[in-house]
């Protein structure tokens, strides 16, 4: 199959809550207004947007119904998987079973552009941590032998890489685990996560990673691995151009302000 050009957006931490609800002063249906708006207005283009986890921040119906409502003024298709800060059962009730894969897991397989797109659900419940499942893992497997030579863009909520930072102690339980399915397949061209409320780029087991510092607060570096900083922005969506011989991602802020928070 020839590739033409894929263009997907990522969406991450959106961290919704209920009408008149803040977080530290920022209104999160506010900044994912500005995103849809960004979206609708620069990349109407694209084959469709990515939210990669921590829809709401309290798990909670009203957040997903408001999500819901949101979403309606979104111009191109939207995908979903889940994060820490998700609830797995409601959200599935306000979205629809049918978006369970048959892993039981938010899972799914999106074929655009040449290039087949793995979302993978790393919610855990309970934990701020993720894990991926053993049934997550061989169905992973099964869908990249599938791909056979179409190269593969995964997005999870989980960072799996070190950052050296605060964050380092949220990650992906078993990632080494993830990597040992994903290597199976020979164009693993990129892993992107959220969580992290950071930007960053790494590489492990020679597949690149990236995670975009998502919707809501942003986590700067700091010195001190034990300090959490918390800032206004940016907020930011991940742009996402594939074609034959290479991805690019252009990190892509809809507000850009660096504001400490409280
Ligand atoms: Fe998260």
């Amino acid at each position: 199959m020839g590739i033409d050009m894929l263009k997907f957006i990522v969406l991450s931490d959106l961290h919704l809550l209920q009408e008149g609800q803040t977080y530290a002063g920022l209104d999160p249906a506010d900044r994912l207004r500005r995103a849809i708006d960004q979206i609708n207005d620069r990349h109407s283009d694209a084959d469709f947007c990515v939210l990669a986890g921590d829809l709401v921040d309290l798990g909670d119906r009203p957040s997903y119904e408001r999500l819901e409502d949101l979403l309606a003024d979104l111009t191109v298709p939207v995908h979903m998987t889940l994060g820490n800060h998700d609830n797995r059962d409601t959200f599935l009730q306000v979205f629809g079973d049918d978006l369970a894969a048959p892993t039981g897991f938010v899972d799914k397989v999106i074929d655009a552009g040449g290039y087949r797109i793995l979302l993978i659900d790393s919610l855990l419940d309970g934990e701020v941590t993720g894990r991926i499942e053993p049934q997550q893992l061989d169905w992973i497997r099964d869908r990249l032998a599938e791909a056979a030579d179409r190269p593969v863009i995964v997005v999870t909520h989980h960072h799996i890489n070190r950052l050296h930072n605060f964050m380092d102690r949220y990650l992906l339980q078993n990632s080494d685990a993830l990597l040992d399915v994903l290597t199976t397949h020979a164009q693993v061209h990129h892993i992107i996560t959220g969580h992290v409320h950071s930007t960053t780029t790494s590489i492990r087991r020679g597949i690149p990673c990236s995670s975009l510092a998502g919707s809501h607060y942003n986590i700067k570096l700091h010195r001190d691995p034990t300090k959490l900083e918390r800032r206004e922005g940016p907020a930011q969506m991940a742009v996402v151009l594939a074609d034959a011989d290479q991805v690019v991602i252009h990190f892509d802020d809809y507000i850009d302000r660096h504001v400490v928070l409280p």
